[in-house]
């Protein structure tokens, strides 16, 4: 039977050593929550980083014997590899270059090897466990390289690749000393998936300028191959966040966080720790919205939770220093005796605690400079069981393509920060119902479920129009 080999830089779960055992915990970011659903079905496989560097041979026999058992299978790195292929050249080079931070982005011809070096191993584990008439998925920036490395193994087979980051516009993406080799590295794929129609048009402007390949409507002729490349923005496996926003042990979780919070309404951010996503700025609206309706102190508290990561890169240690020392400030500029204004966490929480927070929030506030998609916005939305509660969401995340029935803001415009968390706090319940109806109705039809069935469809026409060309 063909199988499907998903490929991602992270499983969806990662290897921690508890009294001398393996243990396994879900892995955070929206590539693992959002595939995490569907990769178990069949003799389905997902190949990729358990998260650890592991040494003895004997711990990674007992560790791939471990994920064997839930259809996934581990690309070991060494600690060097973690540092130049992972925390370089993925997420000081690319990450940053994708993002439009390019004052941050680090040139490295070295941390290039190590991207070139550890693309290669993917490629070859893939290899050994994959036959002809498989598909192989592969997911997101850290693995550009590794179509085109299967290709030259597999000259026929089935190849993905879906990009979760933006596809930067070609000025930004010129700037990248091995922009030629990366795109075709990527135009390996049969399928190239984006989640807006502007990562899409990105890419392929890069493409006709960089390598020469022109289109129509998105296909592509490289090397006598037809290549397609289209728009799908990635949706949520919606049922699971809907009944967990009814299960029992949310429901104790959400009685226990209101009696510890008090009376206030509450403002939720969520967000892995990244300079992507707006999290200073974010505070600093919110304490220009205390400055100017001071009648709402007592009233409102932000809960932020920021997920740890990446956090041996510099940017990101900066950048958890910056916000420990604005939660302090205003912290410490406003709170009263039996109030405080931001209650934040920097660890990451279980589904059952998130889906309380998504369930007590009045206002959801996700202000990234850049974003993919963002799924914890589609999250707070499908957990909305009474359809109460507002979405105050940048206009440069990918969802804010879907989701026009939230206050759309510029993150960068802080008088319209400032003035939406008003509007949300103080929209009427009636509004809120409208608004939130219409956005649940769009992400249940275009759940992850859909997605996925788009993703297979898109690559099964591409196949199938090169055959009927042969
Ligand atoms: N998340 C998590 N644990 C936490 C907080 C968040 O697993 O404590 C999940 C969240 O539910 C969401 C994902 O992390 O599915 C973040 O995905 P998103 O697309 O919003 O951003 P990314 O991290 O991929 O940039
Ligand atoms: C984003 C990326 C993923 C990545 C995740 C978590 O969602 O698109 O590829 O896995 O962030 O980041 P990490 O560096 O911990 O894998």
């Amino acid at each position: 039977m063909p199988k499907t080999i998903i490929v991602s830089n992270r499983l969806p779960v990662k290897i921690k050593v508890e009294k001398n055992e393996f243990k396994t915990r879900p892995s955070e970011g929206g590539l693992a929550t959002g595939l995490g659903s569907i990769y178990k079905k069949g003799n389905n496989i997902w190949l990729g980083w358990p998260g650890q560097p592991i040494k003895k041979e004997s711990d990674k026999a007992k560790i791939t014997a471990q994920l064997k058992k839930d259809n996934m299978a581990p690309v070991f790195l060494t600690q060097t590899e973690i540092e130049e292929f992972y925390e370089g050249f993925s997420n000081e080079t690319l990450w940053p270059n994708f993002h439009y931070f390019n004052q941050f982005a680090v040139y490295n011809t070295g941390l290039w090897k190590a991207y070139q070096k550890v693309n290669r191993k993917f490629a070859k584990e893939i290899a050994k466990i994959a036959s002809p008439n498989d598909t192989i998925w592969i997911h997101d920036y850290q693995l550009l390289l590794v179509p085109q490395m299967v290709r030259e193994m597999f000259p026929r087979i089935s190849i993905g690749f879906f990009l979760h980051i933006p596809f930067p516009s070609f000025e930004s993406f010129r700037l990248l000393p091995w922009r030629r080799e990366l795109l075709l590295g990527m135009l390996g794929s049969d399928f190239l998936g984006f989640h807006t129609y502007d990562d899409m048009r990105h890419f392929l402007s890069s493409v006709n300028r960089l390598a020469g390949f022109g289109n129509s409507n998105g296909k592509m002729t490289v090397n006598n191959r037809i290549v397609m490349a289209d728009a799908l923005p990635m949706g949520i496996d919606y049922d699971k966040y809907a009944s967990e926003a009814s299960h029992p042990d949310t429901l104790t979780k959400e009685v226990k966080f209101r009696a510890s919070l008090g009376d206030v309404k509450l403002v939720l951010s969520i967000d892995r720790l990244d300079y992507s996503k707006g999290i200073p700025q974010r505070l600093r609206a919110f304490e220009m919205f205390l400055e100017r309706y001071p009648e709402w102190r007592d009233k409102v508290s932000v809960v932020m939770i920021v997920v740890p990561s990446r956090d041996q890169v510099e940017m990101y240690k900066q950048l958890k220093e910056e916000i420990d020392l604005l939660v302090g400030r205003i912290n410490g500029k406003f709170s009263r005796l039996a109030w405080t204004p931001i209650h934040y966490f920097y660890r990451s929480f279980e589904l059952s605690s998130l889906s309380a927070f998504y369930r007590m929030a009045h206002v959801a506030l996700v202000t990234p400079m850049r974003d993919g998609m963002n799924l914890v916005c589609k999250e707070f939305i499908a957990s909305k069981l009474d359809k109460k509660g507002v979405l105050i969401l940048s206009e440069m995340a990918g969802a804010s393509k879907e989701l026009s029935d939230s206050i759309l803001i510029n993150p960068n415009d802080m008088e319209e920060q400032v003035e939406a968390i008003h509007q949300a706090l103080t929209m009427p319940e009636a509004e809120q119902i409208t608004r939130m109806t219409s956005m649940q109705e769009s992400l249940k039809r275009y759940n992850i479920h859909h997605w996925v069935n788009l993703f297979f469809d898109r690559l099964g026409l591409v196949k199938a129009e090169q055959k009927s060309l042969e």
